[in-house]
């Protein structure tokens, strides 16, 4: 049922792990070894190349997760023997946009275009004013600097894809700047790797329309808005502090 979070606790191993379930808008990326990569990018003792390597094949499962949500038209080609072949052809493919959010989705979309190959590119640089904390109801005050993206068409599938989906505030302030400078896409989609359920909550209230895409979906916030277990801060692992 659409906005209902049926949500369901395990506790797995002592280690918490949270469910959102029975809304098709979230979808998970459940490969084995996608799974074991996010646990190697947990692991604090991973050092910075092998996590943006992680980061980069991540992103290549996620974009499969999402190109297998994609519509598919039947064709017909003809092959060097001189017969007919039933196929497919995914047409979205060349219909995305991927806007990365600077830094810490760089690896990822670095992974995502080797699959969706005809996507174009957006970049916005967004950051949490960290000076000023999180507030107590758990949003970030968001400075956007730098937003460039090309048009964003009715039959567009917009991709924001940011590793880390912690409180939403990025995710929402970078969708509202999108918007307010002429986005009007077909689908929104979001790319993560880790997620809360507060985030996911947040940005399926803001925009109803969007599906999130995520490998999992973590229990906890700290006092600094971190995703607890979480893997730490994406951008300094991926490329120092
Ligand atoms: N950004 C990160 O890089 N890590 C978090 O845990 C939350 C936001």
């Amino acid at each position: 049922m659409r906005n209902s979070f049926n949500t369901r606790n395990l506790i797995n191993q002592g280690c918490f792990v949270s469910v959102v379930l029975s809304d098709n808008r979230v979808k998970f990326v459940t490969h084995p070894l996608a799974k074991a990569i996010l646990t190697s990018l947990r692991d604090r003792n991973t050092k910075q190349i092998e996590f943006r390597r992680g980061l980069v094949r991540l992103g290549i499962f996620i974009a499969y997760r999402i190109v297998e949500d994609f519509p598919t038209e039947e064709i017909t080609v003809e092959t060097p023997l001189g017969v007919r072949a039933k196929g497919i052809r995914i047409p979205d493919l060349d219909r995305v946009v991927i806007v990365q959010v600077l830094r810490a989705s760089m690896p990822l979309v670095e992974g995502m275009i080797k699959i969706i190959q005809g996507a174009r590119q957006g970049v916005v640089s967004a950051r949490r004013v960290e000076e000023l904390g999180m507030s107590e109801d758990k949003w970030f005050n968001i400075e956007v600097k730098y937003v460039k993206f090309p048009k964003i068409n009715s039959d567009d599938n917009l991709i924001i894809a940011d590793p880390m989906f912690a409180t939403g505030s990025t995710a929402i302030a970078v969708m509202n700047e999108l918007v307010k400078r002429g986005a009007k896409p077909k689908r929104i989609i979001l790319a993560n790797v880790i997620s809360t359920e507060l985030a996911i909550k947040r940005f399926l209230e803001a925009y109803p329309n969007s599906q999130i895409y995520t490998i999992e979906v973590d229990p906890e916030l700290n006092e600094k808005g971190y995703i607890v277990p979480g893997l730490g801060d994406a951008g300094d692992r991926a490329f120092g502090e």
